[in-house]
């Protein structure tokens, strides 16, 4: 079973202090629920604080971002066992705004997929089209483009496989207010599982897919409701903590039926 996920990926938003108000008021919120991982990605300078306050809640800790060494002259960088030392969980891989804004290649988002298997992390593996790309209808070609060069040279293993997840992320629906629909991004994902069939066979079945882009209380079931969709990567409404409990709260009522 897949459990469903809520993600909440806080960019460059927040000081250590606005992080820690955020938690203590979040906490009390999603203290009762339960089958659903909300996962909270702040960014590096705030994760050993809020890996302090997690322990003991169900909330879990997530990166936006790694090297892919485990240390070395890479000024700037943190490293996988950085992250494990803090206790983080998840790590967001080829997120667009990296993608796009910081040169990240194919070549480098594979290094980076590879090395969180190796070290024990659960990648979150970022895919999207533009909207050029979108309007020509090349979003399948670019996602498959994007998914198989991240790993089709890898072979984890069944167990790592099932570790991975997946975000299917329109780079034009992110921070727009304009996400694709439900019905648009529920194909995308099948699209998305057929692909991980031919890569990974079966284990493609365990393989979480989220959608991203402009997730909000009003509109998260749209994605959450479909088959192939496991969750939600959510960048601006996951600020507030009363939105994100909201969305926390909708998957968990929408699960238990
Ligand atoms: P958004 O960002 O929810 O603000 O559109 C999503 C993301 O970038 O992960």
């Amino acid at each position: 079973m897949r459990i469903p996920m809520v993600i909440a990926n806080w960019k460059m938003y927040k000081t250590v202090s606005e992080a820690v108000d955020f938690f203590n008021r979040f906490s009390n919120e999603v203290e009762d629920i339960s089958g659903v991982e909300t996962v909270i990605c702040p960014p590096f300078v705030s994760l050993a604080d809020l890996s302090r306050l997690l322990t003991n809640t169900s909330l879990i800790l997530g990166a936006q971002n790694m090297h892919w060494e485990k240390e070395g002259a890479y000024t700037g960088e943190i490293s996988p066992l950085m992250l494990r030392e803090l206790g983080v969980k998840y790590v967001i891989i080829g997120h667009s705004e990296r993608r796009n804004f910081f040169g990240e290649s194919d070549r480098v988002v594979r290094k980076k997929v590879e090395s969180a298997f190796a070290y024990g992390l659960f990648p979150i593996l970022c895919i999207g089209e533009n909207w050029e790309q979108f309007n020509n209808g090349e979003t399948q070609q670019v996602l498959k483009e994007q998914l198989f060069s991240a790993l089709e040279e890898l072979n984890p293993g069944r167990e790592m496989m099932s570790r991975l997840v997946v975000a299917y992320e329109p780079v034009w629906a992110i921070g727009t207010g304009t996400p694709a629909t439900g019905e648009a991004a529920s194909k995308v994902a099948g699209y998305i599982r057929e692909l991980l069939r031919k890569l990974w066979g079966e284990a493609a079945e365990e393989i979480r897919i989220l959608y991203g882009g402009s997730v909000n209380p009003g509109n998260i079931l749209e994605f959450t409701g479909k088959p192939d969709i496991d969750g939600a990567l959510i960048g601006g409404s996951s600020l507030k903590e009363k939105l994100l409990a909201e969305m926390a709260r909708a998957v968990f009522h929408e699960r238990r039926g």
